[in-house]
């Protein structure tokens, strides 16, 4: 009021939500999304059938799969949401331990909120929970070989159990890691390795024992012509970005042909230039030909005779990979082609039953292919997310050369220990760091509970176990026991735990520190939106 006129800030279709009410609704949000994605968390966890609005269906059990496909209009539920994105891509696993966590710390702060503990102290003991929490994580890591492939194999099957490919995991990981520790590159001192060179490709039909790894790329291509050979051993390929085809020439369009003489000796140097770009790839040495453009059949005929398979039309992204597959130099024109400038692969072939064709048994490829099979697409999506988080996290375990142990067992010992640290700060933020630390339950009591276990007793059993300093000890999820994770090769990437905590916590102190939520109601109906 500004002189007994009330000073109208807002236009009149926002809805305004303040204070507690817009409190609650964001812990509502969160928890509701929380409890979407809860009974898929661990090897025993469930999947989820999506179906879209044009009725394809997905089955996942890939938490940032099922949440980038829900459509919700909360802005709360759309932060957790984007926590899962996140988390999906910078670490490629653990979006459903962070989306239920944000969801746990949303349910203690709820109730810390009714014992009139303000939001502002919530957030001030959730950061600081957070800090010891990523210290005690950091202790808690253990220095592993990067090279060591036994090792990056129980990390792999860790990130692997549970969605619904468990009768090709054994395979599965050892491809996986194969794929990662081949191109894998070392820079000063320390390891990179990039997801783009691992390509995925996936074929139905056959079963998914046949899934491969090739060294090497494979194309959605055929040959140029069935004149060419099916299959090349020892193959030296040669790249071509441009055409393989004579420019016709203005003068051509403009010269008026008089007499037959002129037009036989007109395509007849037209015939010899032609031969001179296949001669130029058959001299080099090659006896495979990609060209990124097209080929101009009197050339693929002379490269057919030549004994040289090739193929046109390969899309430039194919074209790099195969180069770095191949260690290969893509050359502008086919006349700058060297005996250097091609790449050596053991084999190339088109097999008889498919439309690809496989470069395989390059050597030292800086790029690799995992071919997936499968009877249905379902099959082969879900196999395809498995396996793009298993490779995910053997490079982050490579990259930073650190793991940690799975089962419930690193949130029992952060629970505890946070809890312990809490009761030196004291104050009311104490109760705060104390709320922080609780919201760990969470994961070892799911992983209970989707095993079929009760989640009370396990937690107590659990806790009991790393009050006698077992820091390993978590859920064994088949039998109920507890055990030692790392002896049982249930082993996890740091990266991956310590995104999920830093992120859920970060999401949830946001979200506490809301107390006034404007909605301008242009595109969404009256009231608060639903989920
Ligand atoms: N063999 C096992 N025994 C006990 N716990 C396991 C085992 N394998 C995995 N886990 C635990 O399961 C949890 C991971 O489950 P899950 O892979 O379903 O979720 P996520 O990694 O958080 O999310 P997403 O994989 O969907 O991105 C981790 O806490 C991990 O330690
Ligand atoms: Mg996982």
């Amino acid at each position: 009021m500004l002189g007994g006129q009330p000073i109208i800030i807002l236009r009149e279709n926002v809805e305004r939500n303040r204070g507690l009410e817009a409190q609650r609704s964001n812990i509502a949000a969160a928890k509701a999304i929380a409890s979407a994605v809860r009974t898929t968390l661990g090897p025993r966890g469930m999947d989820k059938m999506l179906v879209s609005g044009t009725g394809d269906v997905t089955i996942t059990n890939d938490g940032a799969t099922i949440l980038s496909e829900i459509a919700v209009q909360h802005p709360g539920a759309k932060m957790v949401i984007e926590v899962a994105r996140a988390q999906d891509e910078e670490v490629g696993d653990g979006t459903t331990t962070a989306v239920v966590l944000v969801g746990s710390l949303m349910e203690q702060s709820e109730r810390l909120i009714v014992q009139k503990i303000h939001p502002t102290l919530i957030a001030q003991g959730y950061r600081m929970g957070m800090e010891k929490a990523l210290a005690i994580l950091d202790d808690l890591a253990i220095t592993i070989d990067p090279y060591d492939r036994a090792n990056l194999i129980r990390i792999a099957d860790t990130a692997m159990t549970g969605k619904s490919i468990e009768s090709v995991k054994g395979k599965l990981n050892g491809i996986v890691v194969d794929a990662v520790m081949t191109i894998a590159e070392q820079k000063d001192g320390s390891i990179l390795a990039d997801e783009d060179n691992i390509l995925i490709k996936k074929q139905t039909g056959d079963t998914m024992d046949d899934a491969e790894l090739v060294r090497g790329a494979v194309l959605d291509k055929t040959r140029f012509s069935d004149d060419m050979p099916r299959k090349v051993t020892n193959a030296r390929v040669a790249l071509v970005a441009t055409q393989m085809e004579i420019k016709k020439t203005q003068v051509k369009a403009k010269i008026r042909i008089s007499s037959r003489d002129q037009v036989s000796a007109f395509s007849a140097q037209e015939r010899e230039a032609l031969k001179k770009l296949a001669d130029a790839v058959i001299d080099s040495g090659a006896n495979v030909l990609l060209c990124q453009k097209s080929i101009a059949d009197a050339v693929g005929y002379y490269l057919a005779k030549g004994g040289v398979l090739a193929v046109d039309d390969v899309p430039e992204k194919d074209m790099k990979f195969a180069a770095l597959a191949l260690n290969a130099e893509i050359v502008n024109k086919a006349e700058d082609l060297t005996s250097e400038s091609l790449g050596v692969a053991e084999l190339v072939e088109q097999p008889d039953d498919i439309e690809i064709i496989k470069i395989s048994g390059c050597e030292n490829p800086k790029a690799v292919t995992i071919l997936l099979r499968g009877s249905t697409e379902y099959l082969l999506d879900e196999l395809e997310r498995a396996v793009v988080d298993g490779t995910r996290v053997v490079m982050d375990a490579m990259e930073d050369g650190k793991m940690l142990a799975g089962g419930g067992s690193v949130e029992t010992e952060l629970l505890m220990k946070i809890r312990d640290y809490a009761a030196t700060v004291g104050g009311r933020v104490q109760l705060a760091i104390e709320a922080y630390a609780a919201a760990f339950e969470v994961i070892p009591q799911t992983l209970a509970e989707n095993s079929g276990f009760n989640p009370l007793d396990k937690l107590v059993e659990l806790k009991t176990a790393h009050a006698k300093g077992k820091k390993y000890a978590g859920l064994n999820v088949y039998n109920g026991k507890i055990i030692d994770m790392l002896k049982e090769g249930v082993v996890e990437p740091h990266r991956s735990k310590r995104q999920s905590i830093q992120s859920s916590a970060e999401a949830a102190i946001l979200l506490i520190r809301v107390d006034d939520m404007m909605i301008t109601q242009q595109k969404m109906p009256a009231g608060i939106p639903p989920l």
